[in-house]
C-alpha cells in the first residue's frame, strides 16, 4: 500500500495522539525523553514527519525538537507506527525523512534514545559513554547520535537542555 510522508500540521494532532497511544501504551510519559521535551525543547513541526496511508489517515509519526547540548542540536522522538502498519518499513522511512529534513536546514547533529539495531541503518551511532546526558535515567546503550555535516558532533556534550 502506498504511503506519503509530510511535515506535521496542527490538524494531525488528534490522530498522532491515537497512534502514540496504540504504539506505546500507557508507559509513554514515564520516559526520560519526555523530560527533555518538558524542559523547554522546542518542537519543530516543519522538521517532523507523519506517514499517511492511502485514505489520508495518520499511521506513523516521528517528531523533532530543537535542543542545546554544548551546541545547538536536534532531538528525535517519539517515533511510532500504528501496530496495524508496522514491519513495512515505515518506521525507518520516517526517521530517514526527519534526518533529511534536519540536514536540509543545516543542522549539525541529531540525538535520540532508542535501539541501536533499529536506528543504525539511518546513520545513528552510540554516543561515547558520559559525553551527553539527559535529565533522568538513560540506558547508555540506547543513547545515539549522528553528525549531519563533517565535525557536527565536535561541540556536542553535556546535558540536553532548552535551546539558548
Ligand atoms: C519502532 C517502530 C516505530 C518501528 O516501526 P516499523 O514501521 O515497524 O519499522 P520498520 O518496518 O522500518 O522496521 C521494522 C524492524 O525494526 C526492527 N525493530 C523494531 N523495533 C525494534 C526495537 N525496539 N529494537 C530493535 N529492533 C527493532 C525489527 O527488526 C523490525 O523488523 P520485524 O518487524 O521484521 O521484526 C514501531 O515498532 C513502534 O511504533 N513501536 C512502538 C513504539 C516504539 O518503541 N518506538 C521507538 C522508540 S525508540
Amino acid at each position: 500500500m502506498g504511503h506519503t510522508f509530510t511535515a506535521e500540521k496542527p490538524e494531525h494532532a488528534d490522530a498522532i495522539e491515537h497512534v502514540l497511544g496504540r504504539a506505546f501504551g500507557p508507559g509513554r510519559y514515564a520516559k526520560t525523553s519526555e523530560r527533555v521535551r518538558e524542559r523547554g525543547a522546542v518542537f519543530e513541526p516543519a522538521l517532523s514527519r507523519v506517514a499517511l496511508n492511502e485514505a489520508g489517515d495518520v499511521v506513523g509519526v516521528c517528531r523533532i525538537w530543537r535542543v542545546q547540548a554544548g551546541a545547538p542540536a536536534y532531538f528525535l522522538g517519539p517515533l511510532a507506527v500504528d501496530p496495524g502498519a508496522q514491519s513495512a518499513g515505515l518506521g525507518l522511512a520516517l526517521v530517514q525523512a526527519c534526518v533529511a529534513a534536519c540536514r536540509a536546514v543545516g543542522a549539525s547533529a541529531i540525538i535520540l534514545v532508542g535501539a541501536q539495531k533499529f536506528f543504525a541503518p539511518a546513520g545513528f551511532m552510540l554516543v561515547p559513554h558520559g559525553r551527553v546526558s539527559l535529565p533522568g535515567p538513560t540506558d547508555p546503550t540506547r543513547l545515539l547520535w549522528q553528525a549531519l555535516r563533517p565535525g557536527g558532533l565536535d561541540k556536542i556534550e553535556g546535558e540536553l537542555s532548552a535551546p539558548l
